[in-house]
């Protein structure tokens, strides 16, 4: 299919806290009375902005083992690349202002280098679908652009070489479940080569969920990358 937009790998990119709210349909006083896990958190900004307004987030992604150097060089490199290939593909991307969109990665980039070399016990290195905290220890999970963006591209992701399957993502939605005590967000859920439709992991995702003690539904983002319909996150709830 000559128009379909494919990763060979995923790419440390990430989100200002901004973005983050409007993609988990969330507000600031939403997530500064709870302790919230970021997973990942690639070079998102958004556990150095919440903690700095006097929250109390973690972030966990399987790159920082790796020095401020190195994650920052990485950053700028994959900022480059992701935006090259994305005004290669504009049909893609119908409503994006790729110069703000670079603004905003390299902002959310530098914010996060930053916050990563001063406050280092805020980043765990670890590697879905495992992770190194104790059931329920979070009151919200958020898990922004991993889950289903990199599942194979035969099976609605972006991913070229992925092992992400959906075996791998119900290890993962469970890793994540787990550690929650009240509320997972994950974003986004649509199809990514595709008519607006819903990928095909969520649906046995949704019912893996139910049946293990989890209220699950959607609500509504405003973050607008990819398309803007079938855009927004899918919420669980714990009933147990
Ligand atoms: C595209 S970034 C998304 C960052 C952020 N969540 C956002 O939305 O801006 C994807 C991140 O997932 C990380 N990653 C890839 N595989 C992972 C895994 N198995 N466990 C944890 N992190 C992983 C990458 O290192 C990268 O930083």
């Amino acid at each position: 299919m000559p128009n379909r937009f494919t990763l060979d790998r995923v790419a440390f990119f990430g989100r200002t806290m901004e973005e983050y709210l409007q993609a988990f349909g969330l507000t600031t006083a939403d997530v500064l009375d709870k302790h919230v896990l970021d997973c990942p958190s690639g070079p998102d900004s958004f556990v150095a902005e919440v903690n700095a307004l006097g929250g109390d987030a973690v972030g966990v992604d399987l790159v920082y083992d790796q020095s401020a150097t190195e994650l920052e060089a990485k950053g700028r490199s994959d900022i480059a690349e992701c935006l090259a290939q994305m005004k290669a593909k504009p049909t893609f991307y119908p409503a994006m202002d790729f110069d703000q969109y670079a603004v905003d990665k390299t902002s959310a980039l530098e914010r996060f280098v930053a916050d990563y070399t001063k406050n280092r016990k805020r980043y765990v290195a670890a590697a879905l679908p495992k992770l190194p905290f104790a059931d329920r220890s979070f009151d919200l999970v958020l898990s922004a652009h991993l889950l289903f963006v990199y599942s194979p591209v035969e099976e609605d992701g972006f991913s070229e070489s992925s092992n992400m399957n959906l075996q791998w993502h119900h290890k993962a939605v469970r890793e994540i479940a787990r550690v929650s005590a009240r509320e997972i967000r994950l974003y986004p859920t649509a199809a990514m080569n595709s008519a607006p439709r819903r990928h095909r992991y969520i649906e046995p995702i949704m019912a893996d969920l139910c049946a293990n003690g989890w209220r699950v539904g959607f609500e509504p983002s405003q973050y607008r990358q990819l398309s803007t319909e079938m855009n927004d996150c899918l919420v669980a709830r714990r009933l147990t």
